[in-house]
């Protein structure tokens, strides 16, 4: 079966490295490009990160389409330098790039990619989805011409993590999030509710720093730091295995149990970025009427999808 062509968009991010490289040692996937966003870092950090991960990885030849750098409501709230270290990769402080990012911003390039490749291109948001709203702005027409929409964000049942009531990639931007999730394509949303079951515990980790791999070895670099903020926020020996879990589910749909329901997305109060699903479908309220249903991962395999993960690079 020929690889699926996918369009990362990242915020790159300790969790976005381990899904990016994940991606790129899976056959079953095809890379054509990655597009930034604010998130973790600020865009230019981010943007600068793509391309380095790209040069670590010997694969120049996928173009980088640099991002929007504030939400659609404005501000971005800011980076999290605690979690991902003050340049998103651990506090390596890796050298500038000497790539560059293509001309067209982000949204531009993912409506021409995939108006280019009609019913091909699956568009996997591991950020806020910034990006993905402007491009169906500009181009309404992708959303009949997209293959799917896999994203990482979001919590159904779970509480959050940006706040108690929502993830961090629908907290940067939850404008961006209400209109992705209603624009009638396929979204599959891999959420808090099952990433916060993934736990690669020390064991896990160590598969890593043991592998010759050197995309293992600048993963296994990173991991303190990310390893630090679980230990000291959520006292977890381990770390949530948030953004590759995206990938996982690109691969094998079968280690997750879905649910199919229209979500609409909190923008008020101390709610903010709360992902909203309409469970009782029977009896749908004004606001999620004429939704289309989302695919919502609500259970999974853990030890199977770590297998998979630490399987392309161990
Ligand atoms: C998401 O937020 C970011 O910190 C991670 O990279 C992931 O995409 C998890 O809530
Ligand atoms: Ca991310």
């Amino acid at each position: 079966m020929a690889a699926r062509k996918i369009i990362i968009d990242t915020d790159p991010g300790i969790d976005d490295t381990m899904a990016i490289f994940f991606a790129l040692s899976s056959p079953e996937l095809d890379v054509v490009g990655l597009t930034t966003i604010f998130g973790n870092v600020h865009t230019d950090v981010a943007t600068a990160n793509a391309l380095r991960l790209l040069e670590i990885a010997g694969r120049t030849d996928i173009p980088v389409a640099k991002g929007t750098d504030q939400p659609l409501a404005g501000p971005f709230g800011g980076p999290v330098p605690y979690v991902h270290g003050e340049d998103g990769q651990g506090n390596l402080h890796l050298p500038p790039p000497n790539t560059q990012a293509v001309a067209e911003p982000a949204a531009q390039f993912i409506a021409e990619q995939v108006m280019t490749f009609p019913g091909e291109i699956t568009l996997v948001p591991i950020g806020p989805l910034t990006n993905i709203a402007l491009a169906l702005r500009l181009e309404p027409r992708i959303a009949d011409n997209v293959r799917e929409v896999v994203l990482m964000g979001g919590n159904a049942l779970a509480p959050g993590n940006a706040t108690p009531a929502a993830e961090a990639n629908i907290h940067n931007d939850p404008e961006a999030a209400d209109v992705v999730f209603g624009a009638g394509w396929e979204v599959t949303m891999v959420g808090l509710d099952v990433t916060h079951k993934i736990v690669m515990r020390p064991d896990h980790l160590a598969a890593y720093s043991t592998a010759s791999h050197p995309l293992a070895q600048h993963i296994a670099r990173m991991l303190p730091c990310y390893r630090n903020f679980y230990a000291d926020y959520h006292d977890l020996t381990g770390i949530f295995t948030h953004d590759p879990s995206a990938m996982a589910y690109l691969i094998d749909p079968t280690l997750f149990k879905t649910a199919q329901w229209p979500v609409r997305v909190e923008t008020q109060g101390v709610g903010r970025g709360k992902t909203w699903p309409a469970v009782n479908d029977k009896r749908l309220l004004p606001p999620w009427q004429n939704r289309p249903p989302l695919n919502i991962c609500v259970d999974v395999d853990v030890e199977r999808t770590i297998r998979l993960i630490l399987s392309r690079l161990g």
